[in-house]
């Protein structure tokens, strides 16, 4: 191995599984990272699927068993894909080995495994990081310049939504998504905290919620045996009210039930002195406004964030041919490991996961009493 080296181990081989896998592959051969990732060994659960997604990505080796891999003296950086209910078990074993800890996203189940968790990662002294990679697309970053740059003036809105719709047949199967024990909540973690984390990265903290869910269909057919059925124990659908402690008011909402909207991840935030609008299917644009410009050319205009001068495009393409929703898992594991190197934490970091799992938590209070709830931490 050379010394800019570090050896990766993937746990979860199915769709982050691939994602992640893709990301650490091209890191190296477009974005000349701080240290050079290996894809050492990737781990699931089904020997075959493991070996085939290792084929597939170039993993040098595949495994069934994460406590061994996360054990391992060779291993720099643990990559957590696997679903909620392992994630806080994988990433404390792995910090408590010392290794850099990438998980994905919401951080855990529940406030107290994401708070462990950050303890766990801040006692060994790793780097760790949760992946709300919508952070790492070029026109959100731009949005998050525009803003630091005074240009909306003060915040006044932050309007989030998250709206798929591939629950909407009842012949769905009960997947793990829709089991509380394993996935914590339904769409409001799955997709809701990629919401909150762009709410929070963009308008600050949020102090209080008035949120809440709905399931819409309650039983589903169990996988594998489609004649026999079992309970949604989850929301299909969060709504909430925020206020952030800035002062700035907003709604967040997310569903897997709105017909045509496949994976529509949009916000628009409104200042004193203009506004922004992103939507994730469209997600090499921005949409601006600003009262500056002159009365009679004033109007929404897009800007299309393909530009080397736009973050995180240099690496790529010429001005105009556009990156993907993988790029961004890709420009993660660039931060990731530029931070492993510098001996520094990247953002969004467990703490970010803690904060994201608070909000998820106040939006279920909130749903459960009807009343609105406090932020753990936000004063
Ligand atoms: N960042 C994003 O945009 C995004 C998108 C989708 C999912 N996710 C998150 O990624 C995580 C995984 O979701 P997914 O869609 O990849 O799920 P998935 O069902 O497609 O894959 C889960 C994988 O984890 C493996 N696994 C489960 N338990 C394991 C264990 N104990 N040991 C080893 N492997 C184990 C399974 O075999 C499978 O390979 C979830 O936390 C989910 O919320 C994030």
């Amino acid at each position: 191995m050379r010394v800019s080296e570090i050896n990766v181990a993937l746990i979860g081989t199915a769709f982050m599984g691939r994602a992640h896998g893709n990301a650490w592959r091209q890191v190296a051969a477009f974005c000349r990272p701080k240290r050079t990732p290996r894809l050492k060994v990737i781990c699931g659960r089904d020997p075959g699927r493991t070996k085939a997604a290792a084929r597939a990505f170039g993993w040098e080796e595949a495994a069934t068993d994460w406590r061994e891999v996360v054990r391992r003296p060779d291993i720099g950086i643990v990559d957590v894909c696997t679903p909620g209910d392992s994630h806080a078990e994988i990433a404390i074993a792995a910090a408590r080995a010392g290794k850099a800890v990438l998980c994905e996203k919401p951080l855990a189940n529940t406030v107290r495994e994401a708070e462990r968790m950050l303890a766990a990662a801040e006692r060994a002294g790793v780097a760790h990081m949760v992946c709300h990679n919508f952070r790492r697309i070029p026109a959100v970053c731009l949005a998050r310049q525009i803003i630091d740059e005074g240009r909306l003036g003060e915040i006044r809105h932050f309007r989030g939504a998250y709206l798929e719709d591939w629950l909407l047949n009842p012949a769905f199967p009960l997947v793990w998504r829709l089991d509380r024990k394993r996935a914590g909540s339904g769409s409001l973690g799955d997709i809701g905290s990629h919401v909150i984390d762009l709410a929070r990265m963009l308008a600050g903290e949020i102090r209080e919620v008035s949120g809440l869910t709905e399931t819409f269909i309650r039983t589903r057919p169990l996988p594998g045996s489609p004649a026999r059925k079992g309970r949604v124990t989850v929301d299909d659908a969060a709504v909430a009210l925020v206020r952030f402690a800035s002062g700035a008011v907003g709604s967040i909402e997310a569903t897997r039930f709105a017909p045509g909207r496949k994976s529509q991840c949009s916000f628009e935030i409104n200042g004193s002195r203009g506004s922004l609008a992103f939507d994730l299917e469209r997600l090499n644009e921005l949409q601006v406004y600003f009262e500056s410009d002159p009365p009679a050319l004033r109007g929404f205009r897009t800007i299309l964030a393909t530009e080397p001068i736009h973050p995180h495009m240099a690496p790529w393409w010429p001005p105009g041919h556009i990156i993907g929703w993988e790029h961004s898992f890709t420009h993660m594991v660039l931060d990731l490991l530029a931070a492993v190197a510098d001996g520094t934490v990247p953002s969004p970091s467990f703490h970010d996961g803690v904060m994201n799992q608070r909000v998820l938590d106040a939006i279920g209070r909130s749903s459960a009493s009807r009343r609105w709830a406090r932020v753990k931490g936000v004063a």
